[in-house]
């Protein structure tokens, strides 16, 4: 199948590196101030050095107007930056996409938090799909385990670590005695935190995933502004040794509860037994379920590759779903 890929950072890149020989044709790429398109396929490792070389994919004064109205691919990647306030400019893309009858993969968290429904009725409408699993947790498979996997299970619960970054500042605190701005310096400088941590350390970002998990797999309709958040930015190294002289740490911890209609964001103190104590950037989401009981997910929630695992699986069900003529 023929895939057209918007962004080529870290994400679209690794994708690209990962698409080798796995049967998928790159057709179109963009970036922020360029595009290529080729109808018979892109010449990948020479743009990738382009990239490198001039920071640009492909040629000036072309762009993801040009890829959509080319219609030259199958499934739209959407690996942009995300804009948790209103998803754009990339919902528009999708939605753009959805509309002439091609598939979207995204791991973009702003158009799948901001508007799932309507691109979900959009896509059923037009027959075909948008897969997100790499929107949350990387390459956990959160999302397919708890639609697939747990499929007939009743979510009555849902924690998890879903920041990276706060784990990684939280972790070094604990182990190490780092105070809370040398931990995060020391993230920025490993290339953890962004250089404007505000969405990670206040807790947006895991409350955007929950959003997310909320509306698309745990039948619910919440809004970011529904989202009770606490972030780690006032965890003292005193709070930390007063849990661990209990036995327990504290860890930024990401709530689900279906049947209070309940999603928040805190802080909270865990068991250093607890299977959600997982060191460094690490993810992990544990679910309790009427059926299966307490099924735990863990892995690697960020980077290129363990993103562009997820956006693979999306792109490997979609195709098996064409190939069985779905
Ligand atoms: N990095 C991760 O580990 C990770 C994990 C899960 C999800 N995500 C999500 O995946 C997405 C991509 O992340 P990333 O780390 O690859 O970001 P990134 O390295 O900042 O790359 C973003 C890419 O999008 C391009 N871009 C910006 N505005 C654009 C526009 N209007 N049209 C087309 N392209 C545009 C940028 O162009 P230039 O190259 O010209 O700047 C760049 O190539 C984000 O939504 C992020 O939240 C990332």
């Amino acid at each position: 199948m023929r895939l057209a890929i918007i962004g080529f950072g870290a994400v679209g890149q690794g994708l690209a590196r990962a698409l080798v020989e796995t049967g998928f044709v790159i057709t179109a790429v963009a970036d922020s101030r360029s595009a290529a398109i080729n109808p018979d396929g892109l010449d990948i490792p020479e743009v990738l050095a382009r990239k490198e070389k001039t920071g640009l994919c492909g040629d000036t004064g072309v762009g993801s107007a040009d890829i959509l109205s080319s219609g030259a691919f199958d499934i739209l990647v959407e690996v942009s930056p995300t804009n948790a306030d209103t998803g754009e400019p990339a919902l528009s893309t999708i939605r753009s996409a959805l509309a002439m009858g091609k598939h979207v993969v995204t791991s973009n968290k702003g158009p799948i938090a901001c508007a799932y429904h309507e691109l979900k009725a959009l896509a059923d409408q037009k027959g075909v799909m948008i897969g997100y699993e790499a929107t949350v947790a990387g390459a956990v498979p959160i999302v397919s385990g708890l639609r697939q996997g747990l499929a007939g299970n009743t979510v009555q619960s849902l924690h998890g670590i879903l920041n990276g970054t706060c784990n990684y500042i939280l972790t070094r605190m604990r182990d190490e005695g780092l105070t809370y701005p040398q931990a995060l310096q020391e993230a920025r400088d490993l290339g953890y935190a962004e250089a404007d941590p505000t969405s990670d350390v206040k807790g947006i970002d895991a409350a955007i995933k929950l959003v997310i998990l909320a509306n698309t797999v745990l039948g619910m309709d919440v809004t970011l502004n529904d989202v009770a958040i606490t972030g780690i930015d006032s965890i003292t190294l005193e709070a930390l040794s007063l849990a661990e002289a209990e036995g327990a740490t504290i860890r930024l911890i990401g709530e689900i509860l279906p049947g209070k209609n309940q999603v928040r964001v805190s802080p909270r103190v865990i068991s250093l037994d607890h299977p959600l104590v997982v060191d460094g950037t690490l993810n992990a989401i544990s679910v309790c379920c009427d059926l299966a009981g307490q099924v735990t997910f863990i892995g690697k929630g960020a980077g290129p590759y363990p993103t562009a695992s997820a956006i693979l699986a999306d792109l490997n069900f979609i195709r098996d779903a064409y190939d069985r003529g779905a």
